[in-house]
């Protein structure tokens, strides 16, 4: 079965096509930004589960980037320091380990942060300067470095649900009239490179394919996005939706799997797809039938982190020989 097949990204090999998607868990219960045994745990389990792969939660490259007082950063050196406790956690197993760096811009929760976005329009948020611009891309150049000093395999960079980088993307928050105005993909583009410069691994990209607004983003800009995101060497991108209007829009089982088939339709680039995707079936679909290149499990890994051994375990692909006796024997029991 293809879901079980290994996917190359560069040099990087993924042994199946079922990933965990990025989620925050608000755990840094201690408000520094620092992982606790918490995250080991956490991102510990799900490699038990032996995913292909596995995004960390949104990691704020810096201190007015985070979603929540809870969040994790990477911009510390003790932050740093406890992340790769994790790593070499989640290294244990056969899985590659990547993270999520973002920006949280106007939408940070951070109490005393800065709200900084592309335009001011709401109280309390500021216009970036150009002073502020450099700064957010050489803050993301330096998690890149520190990323891959620290041991992960891949970085994402979040573009979408709103936060900074798609505050930029988005007619509906970028009222500029300067060169990041006229081209509202220019700081995407900025940090992309900045990473790439920094990053030698894979370097995917995760988008709101639509925002569900008609003054928003469509998936037609959205392929645009994409083609430049092709030709500046990014691996993958993550399609994903909404987070920019406070629109009300309807989720339903495999909901966002048809803006990453879209998407694909455009370049050779890779695409991942999440969101609402609990069956088997369902995943064998996408794959099978090429509307995504990868799955990304986000709640159902949290809820049942064996979901993938389960799977594998009934169509035989797990055997006495090949895995751990208090493993086997457990999975054996299922029936
Ligand atoms: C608790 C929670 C936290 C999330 N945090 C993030 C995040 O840090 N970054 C991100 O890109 N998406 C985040 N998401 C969205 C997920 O990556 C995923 O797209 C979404 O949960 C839909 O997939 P699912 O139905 O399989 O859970 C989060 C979702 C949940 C439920």
């Amino acid at each position: 079965m293809k879901v079980f097949e290994p996917m190359k990204f560069k040099k990087m090999e993924i042994a199946n096509r079922v990933g965990v998607a990025p989620m925050c868990t608000y755990m840094c219960l201690k408000k520094d930004g620092v992982a606790q045994d918490f995250h080991l745990t956490h991102y510990t389990t799900f490699a038990m589960g032996q995913p292909g792969f596995i995004i960390q939660e949104a990691t704020s490259v810096n201190e007015s980037g985070y979603i929540s007082d809870y969040c994790l950063g990477i911009h510390q050196p003790r932050q740093r320091e406890a992340l790769k406790r994790v790593i070499d956690s989640v290294h244990a197993y056969p899985v590659k380990f990547g993270i999520q760096l973002n920006h949280a811009g106007a939408k940070t929760m951070k109490t005393g942060s800065r709200k900084i976005s592309a335009s001011a329009l709401s109280e309390g948020v500021e216009e970036a300067s150009l002073a502020d611009i450099n700064k957010i891309v050489s803050d993301f150049e330096s998690a890149a470095k520190w990323a891959r000093q620290c041991g992960y395999d891949f970085v994402e960079v979040h573009s979408a649900h709103g936060y900074l980088i798609n505050q930029f993307l988005s007619p509906l928050t970028n009222k500029r009239t300067d060169a990041y105005g006229e081209d509202k993909g220019l700081l995407l583009q900025q940090v992309v490179e900045a990473v790439l410069k920094e990053f030698d691994g894979p370097v995917f990209v995760r988008l709101s394919g639509d925002e569900y607004s008609e003054q928003g983003r469509s998936i037609e800009d959205t392929k645009e996005t994409v083609k430049r995101l092709d030709r500046l060497g990014v691996s993958l991108i993550n399609m994903s939706s909404g987070g920019v209007a406070p629109v009300s829009m309807s989720v339903y089982p495999m909901y966002q799997v048809h803006l990453a088939t879209q998407a694909k339709s455009v370049t050779g680039l890779p695409l991942a797809t999440a969101g609402l995707i609990t069956e088997r079936e369902q995943i064998a679909d996408i794959i099978d039938n090429e509307k995504a290149d990868v799955v990304l499990l986000g709640r159902l890994m949290t809820r049942d982190p064996f979901f993938l051994m389960k799977w594998k375990f009934d169509l035989g692909l797990i055997t006495k020989e090949n895995t751990p006796n208090y493993l086997y024997r457990s999975l054996s029991a299922m029936k």
